[in-house]
């Protein structure tokens, strides 16, 4: 089974995907955890550039082939072995972060997008994605705490350094990409304590547990 987790900075996507992680573990399951971008070893490379803050050069085409590519090195070398054996693997980001960042964020058209990730994950779509929504506003600043704390702001911090419209646009995004696609991504309220929020996200992730098992025997 592959989920992936979603939303703008400082979410607190991290620590949810602790507790799922141990939480899955804890009833038999193997996790293995990865993220986008940086997921393969030429994933890293990419990540490098993709989110240092003297990227500045960088084309809008050209952030959106990189994430692309990154995309279909990880599905290639992590997700789908992972899926094939057996494994749940859980993304921080995957498809979804193009549509909403390079399309509803930078003005791409998010159905190309759509079109261009069929390309990268061939087939590997998400079993379930779990939205964690936030005021921008509130996310931001926790991001930005987060990443002068780490030390993280040069290397890290291309996206968190654009402006609050731009989040606003990819907070809207990814509401508006979830309602179309709510078979599959579940928004929740990230404005909560992380073990409320925690609540909520086991609960999802064992009612699809629970289908698969009915699918699949
Ligand atoms: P993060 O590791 O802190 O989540 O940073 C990754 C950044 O890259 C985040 O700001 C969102 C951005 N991003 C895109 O713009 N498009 C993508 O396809 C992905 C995976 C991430």
């Amino acid at each position: 089974m592959f989920i992936t987790f979603e939303g703008i900075e400082g979410t607190g996507k991290t620590t949810q995907i602790k507790k799922l992680t141990a939480f899955l573990e804890e009833i038999g399951h193997i996790v293995e955890v990865t993220l986008e971008p940086g997921g393969s070893r030429i994933g890293k490379e990419l990540r490098k550039i993709l989110l240092n803050m003297d990227s500045t050069d960088i084309t809008g085409q050209c952030e959106l082939f990189l994430y692309l590519a990154d995309r279909a090195q990880h599905v290639g070398q992590v997700i789908k072995p992972a899926v094939d054996a057996g494994k749940i693997i859980i993304s921080d980001r995957f498809a979804d972060s193009t549509i909403v960042y390079q399309g509803y964020g930078r003005g791409l058209d998010p159905k190309l997008l759509r079109e261009l990730n069929d390309v990268a994950v061939s087939g590997n779509w998400p079993d379930l994605t779990i939205l964690l929504d936030i005021e921008p506003e509130i996310g931001l600043k926790r991001a930005m705490t987060r990443n002068l704390q780490e030390n993280k702001m040069q290397a890290e911090g291309r996206f968190e350094a654009e402006s609050l419209e731009f989040h606003t646009r990819v907070r809207e995004g990814y509401l508006t990409w979830a309602a179309l696609n709510n078979d599959r991504i579940v928004v929740v309220n990230a404005d909560q304590t992380p073990d409320e929020i925690f609540e909520e996200i086991k609960a999802k992730v064992v009612e699809r547990i629970k289908g698969d098992y009915v699918t699949n025997g």
